[in-house]
Order: structure tokens, then sequence, then C-alpha cells
């Protein structure tokens, strides 16, 4: 994993298979159904290093051979919460790896000035629970930092949380770094920026779209 000397916020997974699929991703001519696999893998590869550091606890266990202990996983059912609407395409391979976890939902629309407008929160009980928010594209991260802000109204902790992207673009880092400072990101690739229409250079596009086929 990578870091930036800019974003002490940021960690950034740059697996060469992460990488390949992401190219992929990127490239104008892959059709939707290729790109929520891609999606899906990258979130299952990306889901893997973050949780890196999850806790583990020896249990007493039986094999076939013998009586040993064994670790398993403190916690097992964190929280998930996809930002609507194309942070669902990275909630599949999050439940894949933690089967057991639970899923709120924050949706949030851009208006003309590319500012947040939220139109749905719908959260579990999060307790002290690990909560993996997930956003293909980090861009100004205003409607990461909304919902951030949510999250933190209902008594979650910035320190709880970690904030999973395939693309991040300067900009919302900074954004993030500035407003939710105890916050981890970790993303696939810091782009160049953003456009003129606040999309990712070079990005891949509307992810929503990509994803759903809503061109
Ligand atoms: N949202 C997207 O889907 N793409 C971008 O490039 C920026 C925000």
């Amino acid at each position: 994993m990578q870091t930036d000397p800019r974003f002490p916020n940021l960690r950034i997974v740059d697996h060469p298979i992460v990488l390949d699929r992401l190219s992929k991703m990127r490239m104008t001519q892959t059709p939707t159904r290729d790109f929520r696999t891609l999606l899906y893998e990258i979130t299952l590869l990306m889901g893997y290093e973050i949780t890196r550091d999850f806790a583990t606890e020896k249990r007493t266990i039986e094999t076939p051979v013998t009586a040993t202990e064994a670790p398993f996983l403190v916690e097992d059912e964190p929280i998930l919460i996809p930002i609507l609407r194309a942070g669902l395409g990275m909630t599949e391979g999050l439940v894949t790896l933690l089967p057991k976890a639970v899923i709120g939902h924050v949706g949030v629309a851009r208006d003309e000035n590319h500012r947040p407008v939220e139109y749905l929160v719908k959260l579990p009980t999060i307790g002290n629970k690990h909560v993996i928010m997930v956003d293909p594209m980090l861009a100004t991260g205003n409607s990461a930092a909304h919902t951030l802000d949510v999250l933190k109204r209902h008594g979650v902790k910035g320190s709880q949380i970690r904030f999973l992207s395939l693309l991040a673009a300067p900009e919302g880092v900074q954004t993030l770094l500035e407003k939710h400072p105890d916050v981890e990101i970790y993303t696939a690739s810091l782009d160049e920026g953003l456009n003129e229409k606040a999309y990712i250079v070079p990005g891949l596009g509307d992810a929503g779209d990509r994803l759903f086929g809503t061109f």
C-alpha cells in the first residue's frame, strides 16, 4: 500500500491485479456487464487489504486430526454504508468477504453546483462496530463529507470508519482531510484532478451510469 505525503489520511491500494482491472474499467469500450464484474473483483481485493488490521481471537476447535487453537474474527458483522447509487456496486464484494455484514444506505445526489442533496438515510444500529463506507468515486468529496456528517450525528466516531473508494481526486481527499481528518481513506488510484464538470480526470466517467447501464 502506498501513501502520499500531502494526505496523511490516504492509503493507495496499488496492487498489480487491482491496477490491471482498474485500467479495464476506465476504458470506454468496457461494457456494463464487465464493468460490474471488475468492480466486484476489485472490491474483493481491496476489501482484503483494508481489513488487514481486524482483530482475531483464538478459539479451541477440533480438526479431524486434533484439537487446536485457531483464530477467528472478533467482529464479523461490520457495518457497510454504500453511498447511493454507485456505492452499491462495491457492496457485494465486501459481503462476499464478510457475509454477516449489516448494510445501511445513504442516498446523496449532486445539484448543479456539485453540492450534496440527501434523499435517503437508512442506518442500522452501529454501536462500536467497524464501519466501511463505500463510493467508487471520491471526486469533490462533498457527498462523502456529508455522509460522514450523517454518521457522526448518529454517534459514530471517525476512528470507527474507513472509506473505500476506487478512484480519488486530490480535491476530494483534501476536503475530507479538512472536514474529517479522523477517517482513513482507501483508494486504488489518486488521479490527476477534476474537470469543470467535477468529473475525475482521467477517471472512468459516470460510475453509476456505467454500473447500471443508464446512458
Ligand atoms: N462521479 C462519477 O460517477 N464520476 C466522476 O468522475 C465523478 C463523480
